[in-house]
This record gives structure tokens, C-alpha cells and sequence, in this order.
């Protein structure tokens, strides 16, 4: 995608490095809206620092980033140990999105192959291509879903916008390139079809607010930021014709495991009969999992619901407190949907029922 009109990844080769072995960047996502900040990732602590605090985050990049993080683990010391090291370090960055399990698998498998001294060359050569991957996993995702939203915008009254609800950020900056939930909006945005996105805002973090808004400015998708509960109401009143959203983990039985709040968006969807569709890449299905409920599911720091980070009207990036001292807090960062809240699940092979026959029947080596 393109930030002030240049194309952009959200992970590159840094540019001084030597035959394709060297530093990685990131865009340093704590930053945004506000600032556009790329940082370097120089070692496996800082790539496992960086998916832990989230400088970045979504499934498929922090697959990403992990990928590479095995790969700066193995310029130093490319031995078995180091290998092993390496893994679980990263392994335990971040206990929800599979994909983060998925791509240090692959990374350990593919080595596994080669010998110490070539290790590192196999490390950056497969980390890079899981990231073109990636680009082309979402934009076949985008391709599948615009037939998603032009079956539905197809059934409004001509001139009528068709509105969709996202929650969290499952765009571009969620993954290397495109996003997941937000492909489809862009290709449609791109083909001209008249779109609005409600975006929640997505407490305590924020990625709707901070990320998505940001995200369809640069491409100039009209859309509203909304607060968490809103989505509910805007239903009931017919002005949401989809929800599509990402997902950190499905299970092979059809649920979805994504950032926390959207459980509750999906059942106001079933309420009003508001399709309600979720989008991934096959490296986020669970194929050793049945149920959602098996989840492990994140809790993080009750300070990020504590504190909001916010620009004053002088332009400084500062926090503040918003509870009473002494009022504990708890953060989940993650909730289940069931199966049978869920429309369909829009993958690079096509749009599925979200049950296991939906899932094989476009994955069958599974
Ligand atoms: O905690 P985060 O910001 O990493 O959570 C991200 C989400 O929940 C996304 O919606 C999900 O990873 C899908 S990303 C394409």
C-alpha cells in the first residue's frame, strides 16, 4: 500500500544490508496515527521485543517478524541450539495468533535441512518469502471478498452506499501488505463500488481508531471511527449491510478467535441478520485444534486499559490516566466467535462455510 503516496510494506531487508543477510525494519506501529516511524530490528531480542510490545502486531506480521527474528538469531550463531533458542524465545512472545506457531515451524523445519554454515542465507531467503507469500495470500483474499461485497452492495436501492463494519485492524499494517478484512474494501474502494466503513474503535489498544482510520485515510476510503458499543445500535437501524473482520486463530470446527469485542459484534449481527463475514489466511487455521474454547486467549497489562496515549492540541504524544488510583483492571486481549455466528470465511481459495467440511473442501491435504 502506499504511505503518502509511496508503496510500503510493513518489513523489508533493511537497504545496507549484504547479500541478503542484515537488519530488519518495521514500521513502529506505537506510533501511529500520530508519526510515521520505521525502527531497526538488529537481533532476535529485539524482533521478540517488538512482537511482545507490540511495536508490531496482527497474525500474519508477527509470523512475519518472528520469521525474520529466527533469521537474525541465525547470523550469530547458526547452531542447533541457537535454532532451538531462537524458537521458543519467539514462541512465547505472543500465546494467541497461530500464525506466530506457524512460521517458526516452518522456519525450524526448512533448517533443520541445512547445514549451521548455510543457515543463516536459508533463514532470510525463507522469512522473505513468507512475506511475498503473505502479499499474495491477501490479495487473493481482496479478490474474493470484493465478490463478497458486490453480491451484497448489488442488493441495495441504486445510489445507496453500502456500509461495512470492521473492528480491530486486520489491514495492511496487520500483515506485509493488503490486510486481511481490509483487501476487500480496498479492491472494492479501487473498482469504484460505493463503500463507507464503520470503524470501532477497539479499546484498550485502539487499532481501529489509530490503525484502520489511519490505513483508509491514505487510501482515502471514506469511513467513520465509532466507539466499541456502537455497532449494535447502527444495526438495529439498518445502516450496516456487513461486518468483516480478521482473526488470530480458527479452528477446524469454524471459530474464530479475534481481538477482543468482536463476539459481541457478531451476535448483534445474527440479531439484525447483518452477513457477518471473517477473512484469513490459511496459515491462521488451527488444524490441531476442534474448538475455539481450546484457545489460549492473552491477558495483558491492566495499564493498557488504565492509560490512553493521546496528542494534545499542541501536538504532544502524551498518556493519561483515566481511572480512579487504586481501581484494578483486566485485559483480555482476545474473544471466541462461534462457528454459527459467522457467514462465511473468506480465504485465498475462496469464501467457506465456517465448519470443518467448509474449511477441507478448500484445503484438503488438511
Ligand atoms: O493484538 P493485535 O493488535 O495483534 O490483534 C490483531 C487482531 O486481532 C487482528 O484483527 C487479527 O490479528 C487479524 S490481522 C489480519
Amino acid at each position: 500500500m502506499r504511505v503518502n503516496g509511496k508503496p510500503t510494506r510493513t518489513i523489508w531487508l533493511a537497504a545496507d544490508a549484504k547479500d541478503g543477510i542484515g537488519d530488519i525494519e518495521v514500521i513502529d506501529q506505537r506510533k501511529l496515527p500520530h508519526a510515521f516511524v520505521t525502527v531497526r530490528l538488529k537481533s532476535l531480542d529485539e524482533a521478540a521485543v517488538a512482537i511482545r510490545e507490540m511495536w508490531i502486531r496482527g497474525a500474519p506480521l508477527i509470523g512475519a517478524t518472528a520469521a525474520y527474528g529466527i533469521a537474525l538469531a541465525m547470523r550469530v550463531d547458526p547452531s542447533d541450539a541457537s535454532l532451538a533458542k531462537a524458537y521458543d524465545i519467539l514462541l512465547e512472545t505472543r500465546p494467541t495468533a497461530i500464525n506466530l506457531r506457524w512460521a517458526l515451524d516452518d522456519l525450524r523445519n526448512t533448517l533443520k535441512q541445512v547445514p549451521p554454515e548455510r543457515r543463516a542465507v536459508a533463514a532470510y531467503r525463507r522469512a522473505a518469502e513468507i512475506c511475498d507469500e503473505d502479499v499474495a495470500i491477501c490479495s487473493s483474499i481482496g479478490d474474493h471478498g470484493l465478490s463478497v461485497i458486490k453480491q451484497i452492495a448489488a442488493k441495495k436501492a441504486k445510489g445507496e452506499t453500502t456500509n461495512i463494519l470492521t473492528h480491530c485492524n486486520a489491514g495492511w499494517l496487520a500483515t506485509v501488505d493488503w490486510g486481511t478484512a481490509l483487501a476487500p474494501i480496498y479492491k472494492a474502494f479501487d473498482a469504484g463500488l460505493d463503500i463507507h466503513v464503520w470503524v470501532d474503535e477497539t479499546r484498550p489498544r485502539n487499532q481501529g481508531a489509530s490503525l484502520t482510520a489511519w490505513e483508509l485515510n491514505q487510501h482515502g476510503v471514506p469511513h467513520t471511527v465509532i466507539v466499541d458499543n456502537v455497532g449494535g445500535h447502527l444495526m438495529q437501524h439498518g445502516r450496516v449491510d456487513m461486518c468483516i473482520v480478521g482473526t488470530d486463530r480458527v479452528t477446524t470446527n469454524g471459530d474464530v478467535c479475534n481481538k477482543i469485542g468482536t463476539y459481541l459484534k457478531a451476535l448483534a449481527a445474527k440479531d439484525n441478520n447483518v452477513p457477518f463475514y471473517v477473512a484469513l489466511p490459511s496459515p491462521t487455521i488451527d488444524w490441531t485444534m476442534k474448538s475455539g474454547m481450546d484457545i489460549p486467549i492473552e491477558e495483558r497489562d491492566g495499564a493498557e486499559v488504565t492509560v490512553m496515549t493521546g496528542r494534545t492540541k499542541d501536538g504532544q504524544v502524551v498518556d493519561v490516566t483515566i481511572t480512579p488510583e487504586g481501581s484494578p483492571a483486566a485485559n483480555f486481549g482476545f474473544d471466541v466467535t462461534p462457528a454459527r455466528l459467522v457467514t462465511g470465511l473468506v480465504t485465498e481459495r475462496g469464501v467457506c462455510a465456517a465448519d470443518e467440511a467448509g474449511l477441507k473442501s478448500l484445503f484438503p491435504s488438511h
